[in-house]
């Protein structure tokens, strides 16, 4: 009261400002942490910061640097917080404690807040920091407001004891930088953004078809040239090929200077960062650089996202029009990657290289004399065998530079590297596979865990070649029943690029689909549920708008399932995926409201009915966006000419 004092309106504002919180989390005082702990107490009443808020660390550089942020992040809040190594210090103050309890397994930490302060115990400082992102998510989303205030907020934090750790350690985000680049500021800030949500590796897919990112300085001209294509926008396979002569203006890549910046910044962070060069497939970026790395001779160009790589009818099985591949009968290659691999050991201190290993069109190579030969001398029997002899060689140089190796699933056709690590993406089978040959996985299977992938109706949503909702992404368990957990060393989410332009869309890719990512690797199987976790995002939706990050609300748009009754009547079922939403619709080419009919029952589409628009409301507000499905769209669904 004391406090309240010093400004009668001041006094006003911030009584408010807690009152309302109260009176908001009386509806449901749960903290709404995402990943959900490993165990959550709630005691009864708060701990009301005072505006003179002191961090109490240990004499520890690492753990006072974390301490350092977490004043700054408050000072959005409070009027001073100041960092103190000593014990002496006003009540209420933040304790970050680092202890040797046996009972705190690896990366975990014990947060108590009592009513008279608050205390973050961990062995080591990761835990220290794990613990202080969740003590954020205690606090009102305004904490995640970058601005400074002018009259500061006072805020409270619930009673409780949390106690928690991690069920996975790779906990990871691939980022594609190779279609579209971002830059080392954008990469920082998804840094910020991902160790909210406690992941801990960041992927950096340096090297496709579209570009090379990352200086070489024995290979100059693989950022000269390959860094760089003509500018292109709309359509991924569709868009136009480079004209004769035409300037390639548009793409970047990182110096040894930015990488060092990038590494020591996630590291700060608890971040490892890993890098992929992607071979011998998506190799046309460095072709373009060096074409006698070839098995084809030609000219070469960075692809701006024209179509040379065909799918037939979809799936696994692709040819391409262009040789994209590095040619694993070409010596070299392997003096190529030595150098490569030198210089990408000395600026990554993670103890892993990814080498890539996916999608190696081969159609080339069964015209090729030096393949043939190649078979001939290796007694290799199939194109399997060439690659995984590539493989083979490749990993011998990453581990002659010190590190592990791990590629993508297709490292196991023909026969796995030994010690090579696998990270399955065509489904969990590869990772499966591998964990039953010994060898260690990491799960990231596209229909979970791809988050370039549509997560509406195509209807609404930019369009990408296949869909992953929410509710599928939450669904992943990165440990399948049949196969020892021990190999499982964690999962991760891949964000590829094609289709992402820039920092802003990379975002609603991105959230909340990584919250049930994030989840899936942190918290504990049994306590994850699907409506509690769907509550949770819906108030860290107001977290990301606090901190300016956007994010996709397709989660409250309806399902279309189309059936044909007889050869001409279409019948449309909706559902939502989240329960409590009414949905509202019209076929008279109106824009539905509230006062709209609510859907009830499959409905069918009148005979001359050009559009179903459809809208979720929830308590007479609307939820979900505006759906404008065509009819000729549900006719082509159902085969209706
Ligand atoms: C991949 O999606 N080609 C790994």
């Amino acid at each position: 009261m004391k406090k309240c004092a010093s400004g009668f309106l001041l006094f006003l504002l911030f009584c408010a400002s807690i009152q309302a919180q109260k009176a908001a989390r009386s509806k449901d005082w749960r903290p709404k942490l995402i990943p959900i702990p490993v165990s959550v107490t709630v005691g009864s009443g708060y701990l009301e910061l005072p505006y003179d808020l002191f961090i109490i660390t240990p004499n520890n550089k690492e753990i006072k640097q974390i301490a350092n942020r977490l004043a700054f992040t408050l000072g959005n809040m409070a009027n001073d917080v100041k960092v103190k190594t000593d014990i002496v210090a006003s009540p209420k103050s933040i304790f970050l404690l680092l202890s040797n309890d046996k009972t705190i397994p690896k990366e975990g930490y014990r947060l108590k807040v009592t009513n008279q302060n608050i205390t973050i115990t961990a062995n080591e400082s990761t835990g220290i920091f794990y613990g202080i992102q969740t003590l954020l998510q205690l606090l009102p989303a305004e904490v995640e407001e970058k601005r400074e205030r002018k009259s500061p907020l006072k805020w409270s934090v619930p009673i409780l004891t949390i106690e928690d750790h991690p069920r996975f350690g790779w906990r990871g985000l691939m980022l594609d930088v190779a279609r579209h680049f971002f830059t080392v500021i954008e990469v920082k800030d998804f840094i910020d953004q991902m160790v909210k949500y406690k992941f801990n590796l960041l992927h950096l897919h340096l090297t496709d078809d579209q570009g090379w990112r990352l200086q070489i300085k024995s290979l100059p001209k693989l950022t000269e040239v390959g860094a760089w294509r003509v500018e292109r926008t709309g359509t991924f396979g569709t868009l136009s090929k480079p004209k004769p002569g035409e300037p390639t203006t548009y793409g970047g890549f990182y110096t040894h200077d930015d990488i060092k910046e990038l590494v020591k910044y996630a590291a700060d962070r608890f971040v490892n960062i890993l890098p992929e060069i992607d071979v011998p497939g998506h190799s046309l970026a460095a072709l373009a650089a060096y074409p006698e790395l070839s098995c084809t001779p030609g000219e070469y160009y960075v692809s701006p996202g024209d179509r040379f790589m065909i799918w037939p009818g979809g799936g696994q099985h692709f040819y391409g029009t262009l040789d994209n591949t590095i040619c694993p009968a070409n010596e070299k290659a392997y003096e190529f990657l030595d150098k490569v691999f030198t210089e990408v050991a000395e600026l990554f201190p993670f103890s892993y290289i990814h080498l890539g290993g996916d999608e190696t069109a081969r159609n080339f190579w069964e015209k090729s004399e030096q393949i043939k030969a190649l078979m001939q001398k290796e007694k290799l029997k199939d194109l399997d065998e060439v690659q995984s002899y590539f493989v083979k060689r490749v990993a011998k140089i990453i581990y002659s530079k010190g590190k592990k190796m791990i590629g993508w699933d297709e490292i196991l056709q023909g026969g796995l590297a030994p010690d090579a690590t696998v990270m399955s993406w065509r489904g969990m089978k590869g990772g499966v596979e591998a964990a039953k040959q010994g060898h260690e996985v990491v799960m990231s299977p596209a229909d979970f865990a791809y988050l370039d992938y549509m997560q509406g109706d195509a209807v609404i949503e930019p369009p990408v070649y296949a869909s992953l909702r929410l509710k599928k992404t939450y669904q992943f368990d990165p440990a399948p029943a049949e196969i020892d957990e021990k190999f499982v060393k964690g999962g991760q989410a891949n964000i590829w690029t094609e289709q992402i332009y820039n920092t802003r869309h990379l975002q609603y890719m991105i959230w909340p689909r990584a919250f049930a990512i994030a989840e899936a690797l942190w918290s504990p199987k049994d306590k994850r549920n699907w409506s509690d976790f769907t509550s949770r995002v819906e108030s860290h939706f107001d977290r990301l708008e606090a901190a300016g990050v956007k994010y996709s609300s397709a989660m409250y748009d309806p399902i279309f399932e189309v059936s044909k009754k007889d050869t001409a009547t279409i019948i449309v079922k909706l559902s939502t995926e989240i329960d409590g939403l009414a949905i509202h619709y019209s076929f008279d080419n109106s824009f539905p409201d509230n006062l709209y009919p609510a859907y009830t029952t499959p409905l069918t589409v009148p005979q001359d009915a050009s559009f179903l628009k459809v809208i979720t409301y929830r308590n007479n507000q609307p939820v979900g966006r505006m759906m404008v499905m065509p009819v000729t769209e549900l006719k082509k669904r159902v085969g209706i000419k």
